[in-house]
């Protein structure tokens, strides 16, 4: 039997990365925050003075990406750079990489490695529509950008960062759009993915409502 995969998808600041990973955790799987990828894309694109629309040139970084992942630490060739990519910059730039056809080309098997027994969560845009079409469990983890805007600004001063909310409001709502606007791959509810708004939920819920979802796969 294959291999299961519990696959997240939502907009930006949904709350997908942290119920991702508690789910995860608590099942003993795999974790993909694919996110994490576009966004190590754009930080080594912006460090190489490459221009964020320059699809060759990213598409080769992406292709030869020298990132690793241990637990929650990230590590862009061997520097790390878990606080860096999670900058406005490094979501802004990730959200402009992730137009590029060639860039999620080279990005899709990487992705699809991460398949291995007992079973994997992943979370992103496109992992029940194009990365794991397959997957048994799939969910469309939402919230009003109001929310995600405000939990985006609590993570922010958390580690210390500058954030202001207007600024972040309507960052959020122009990845949005880019988002759910570009031509490869955009942010859709799949037909087949459980609706879950969190606007209102703690993160417990969530992950609750997911591992309810998954509770056939065991
Ligand atoms: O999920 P996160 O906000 O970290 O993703 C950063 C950006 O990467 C998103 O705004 C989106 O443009 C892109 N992305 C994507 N496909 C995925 C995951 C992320 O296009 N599967």
């Amino acid at each position: 039997t294959p291999v299961p995969v519990i696959g997240i998808d939502g907009p930006s600041a949904s709350g997908k990365g942290t119920v991702g990973a508690r789910v995860a955790e608590a099942l003993g799987f795999q974790h993909l925050d694919s996110g994490s990828l576009y966004r190590l894309v754009a930080l080594a694109g912006m460090r190489e003075g490459v221009a964020l629309d320059d699809e060759v040139a990213l598409a080769r970084i992406a292709a030869a990406l020298p990132a690793s992942f241990e637990g929650d630490t990230v590590f862009l060739a061997g520097d790390d750079v878990t606080n860096a990519i999670r900058s406005e910059a490094c979501s802004v730039g990730a959200s402009k990489v992730a137009v590029l056809p060639a860039v999620r080309e080279a990005l899709f098997w990487r992705q699809r490695a991460y398949r291995r027994a007992p079973g994997l969560v992943a979370e992103g845009r496109d992992i029940g529509s194009v990365i794991f079409p397959d997957a048994p469990v799939k969910i469309f983890l939402t919230a009003s950008a109001e929310a995600r805007a405000e939990r985006r600004y609590k993570q922010l001063i958390d580690k210390g960062m500058p954030a202001n909310m207007d600024d972040l409001l309507s960052d959020l709502r122009e990845r949005d759009a880019r988002d759910s606007q570009r031509a490869v791959a955009p942010l859709k509810r799949s037909e087949d993915a459980a609706l879950l708004d969190t606007s209102e939920m703690t993160i417990q819920q969530a992950v609750d409502f997911v591992l309810q979802q998954a509770a056939a796969l065991r």
